[in-house]
């Protein structure tokens, strides 16, 4: 098939990438004209400064002017495409609702292009990022007020997570396809020939409403899931003196019906989706008079939980932030990535310096310089009060309390660490309940304050 792919971010890129491995002849175009032209060294260090996955560069080196091309010119690439994903960033309005100014834009000099267009083969435009329910239909509205010919509209949600999204992409769980009709069902079946009729990857065909709902339900329930955890679980943990929350979890996952994914409890979720995804939901469902308090009540547990540790400091561990030297480890939203976006670390940092706190000591083993960008100056003067550190031990030194509040797993033997940097009266505030060897810390009078669990001090 002949696919372009609009938009290389980080969805675009991963979805041109593996749908050339599977011969495809794919061509991924975006305005961004120093994008394309990095992509289109097939340099890591080039392609990794906008979009950096695990697997992603050797598959572009590996397909790089053989099946997949880099270009800013959509008109060049037009004739006999079967297929044009739309790719685009959908960022949130400040009221919730989804921002589709770039999308609209794009969908415009699309259309405007294709309406050119010689061969009049049917051309279906598939929408992949996260985009309301209804966009395909706008799509279409688009297309036909440019009296674009022969073409369908469908939706085809991508659920990567960050970090294995190449892996999940060659081996996705589900493969979700919305469309009106059966010609453009077809064309979709052969994009994705190797995942129909497969013996254990779902192949959905459904209606391109349908398929747009499916994405938001996943995402905001995924949410939920966490947020009953954290509202719920670690609440009672955090209440009862002889509950353990670890094994409050293994008791209940234990039941094959409930994941264990979702179930560590945490200073809350970030990322570029749940917190997105989640007002978007609840403003598209205000707009039809439904009421959006279960989807409220886990956006907002999942707000509070990013900061309450801070104020549990205070009632329960006695600690006082003015004038005291923090250092907070783990910038990024999770693990193995440098992204920021939403991040639990810029409500920590944020509430930590409306504390008054003299200064921050910050590290993270990948998001230094997306940290340095996100908390600049020109945003919040305090930001001045944060220094960054390239390992935990440097970070910590002439600190008086710590903040975890990251899973990278390093912090697990992070006790050790903390023993030689600083010295008792300290507090350690664990936002991911990762350091394992938290009862020999407080035995040696560290005083130790978990997600999940009672504050633990020393005799
Ligand atoms: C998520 C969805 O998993 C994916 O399907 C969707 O397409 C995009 O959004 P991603 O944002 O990459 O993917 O991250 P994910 O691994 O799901 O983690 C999201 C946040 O939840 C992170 O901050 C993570 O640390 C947190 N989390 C995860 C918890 O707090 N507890 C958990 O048990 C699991």
């Amino acid at each position: 098939m002949k696919i372009i792919v609009a938009g290389t971010g980080y969805v675009g890129l991963v979805h041109a990438a593996v749908c050339s491995e599977y011969g495809h002849e794919v061509y991924a175009y975006d305005i961004d004209a120093d994008k394309i032209k990095a992509f289109s060294t097939g340099q890591t260090e080039k392609i990794e400064k906008y979009v950096n996955e695990p697997g992603l560069t050797n598959i572009i080196k590996e397909t790089l002017g053989k099946y997949l091309f880099f270009t800013p010119d959509l008109n060049s690439i037009l004739e006999g495409t079967d297929a044009i994903f739309m790719c685009l960033p959908t960022p949130p309005n400040l009221d919730g609702s989804t921002n589709l100014t770039y999308y609209n834009a794009a969908a415009e000099n699309i259309a405007m292009t294709v309406a050119k267009r010689k061969d009049k083969r049917r051309l279906v435009f598939v929408n992949k990022s996260t985009v309301p329910i209804g966009t395909a239909r706008h799509l279409q509205e688009i297309m036909d007020t440019h009296s674009v010919e022969n073409f369908g509209v469908a939706s085809n949600p991508e659920f990567l997570a960050e970090g294995t999204a190449v892996a999940q992409a060659r081996s996705p769980d589900r493969v979700v396809v919305g469309c009106d009709n059966e010609e453009d069902f077809k064309i979709l079946r052969r994009v994705y020939s190797q995942f129909v009729n497969h013996v254990r990857v779902k192949y959905i065909e459904t209606t391109p409403e349908s398929a747009e709902a499916i994405k938001y339900v996943a995402n905001t329930l995924l949410l939920t899931y966490i947020s009953f955890w954290n509202g719920v679980g670690a609440k009672i943990g955090e209440k009862y003196p002889n509950v353990k929350i670890d094994d409050l979890r293994l008791g209940v996952t234990a039941d094959d019906r409930i994941s264990t994914w979702g179930s560590s409890v945490s200073n809350g979720a970030g990322g570029s989706c749940f917190g997105k995804d989640i007002a978007s939901l609840i403003y598209q469902m205000r707009r039809v008079n439904v009421s959006t308090k279960m989807l409220e009540a886990s956006y907002e547990v999942n707000e509070f939980q990013k900061v309450y540790l801070i104020d549990r400091a205070i009632t329960e561990a006695g600690f006082q932030f003015n004038n005291k030297t923090i250092a907070v480890l783990g910038l990024a939203f999770k693990k193995h990535t440098n992204d920021m976006r939403d991040a639990s670390s810029i409500k920590v940092i944020e509430s930590l310096l409306g504390k008054g706190v003299a200064k921050i000591k910050a590290y993270d083993p990948l998001a230094i310089e997306t940290a340095a960008t996100e908390f600049s100056i020109s945003k919040n003067i305090l930001f001045e009060k944060i220094d960054y550190f390239h390992t935990a031990k440097e970070a910590l030194e002439g600190s008086h309390a710590l903040f975890v509040s990251s899973d990278c797993e390093e912090f697990r033997g992070l006790s050790r660490t903390i023993e030689e940097s600083v010295k008792p009266p300290y507090l350690v505030m664990d936002g991911r309940r990762m350091i394992a060897d938290f009862e020999e810390m407080v035995a040696k009078g560290f005083s130790y304050l978990a997600v999940g669990a009672m504050a633990m001090k020393p005799e």
